[in-house]
């Protein structure tokens, strides 16, 4: 049975969060960011996390947060690598509609140039970062039920674009 949230994914930098607070806005719903909400149920920072309890321990807490959100009529924002573990493809595959948010490498990395928040980035060359998407890139494509081609367009022009996919759709 498929459920009513709208879920963006994508990789670091691709604009899930800004997006999603405008797609949420347009269509009158509720928005969650999952590493926000992974934040506030734990009083840590995602740094924090990955430092003390290590990343098994955050992909965990993040498939909790995807399980309890996924069935709220809301827009969900997720963190790059939600894709990664083959439970929450499963998870995702059975959402009712989600949205990829599709960057190219040149811009992303421009955008994680100088990021302090994100761990897996700290200390990494650009070709380290890339290597990460790519290993991530099909499974983006596979749990995707829309894809938006990000590159070109601002945030209010990609919430837009879902918006009309939207309603488009149903
Ligand atoms: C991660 C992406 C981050 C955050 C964490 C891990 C990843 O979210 O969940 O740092 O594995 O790609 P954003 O995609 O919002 O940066």
């Amino acid at each position: 049975m498929k459920k009513n949230s709208v879920i963006l994914i994508g990789f670091m930098g691709s604009g899930k969060t800004t997006v999603g607070r405008i797609l949420a806005d347009l269509l009158h719903v509720p928005f969650f960011d999952s590493d926000t909400e992974i934040e506030q149920r734990t009083g840590s920072t995602i740094t924090e996390i990955f430092e003390q309890l290590g990343e098994p321990a955050f992909r965990t807490l993040e498939y909790q947060v995807l399980q309890e959100l996924l069935c709220q009529t809301a827009v969900l924002s997720t963190g790059g690598g939600i894709i990664v573990s083959q439970e929450n493809r499963e998870v995702l595959t059975n959402c009712q509609t989600v949205v990829y948010l599709k960057t190219s490498p040149t811009i992303f990395l421009k955008r994680l140039a100088d990021d302090q928040n994100r761990p897996l980035v700290q200390g990494k060359s650009s070709i380290d970062i890339q290597a990460i998407f790519e290993k991530r890139a099909d499974w983006y494509e596979a749990v995707a039920d829309m894809v938006v081609q990000t590159d070109f367009l601002t945030p209010i022009e990609v919430a837009r674009k879902i918006q009309t996919m939207l309603v488009a759709k149903y």
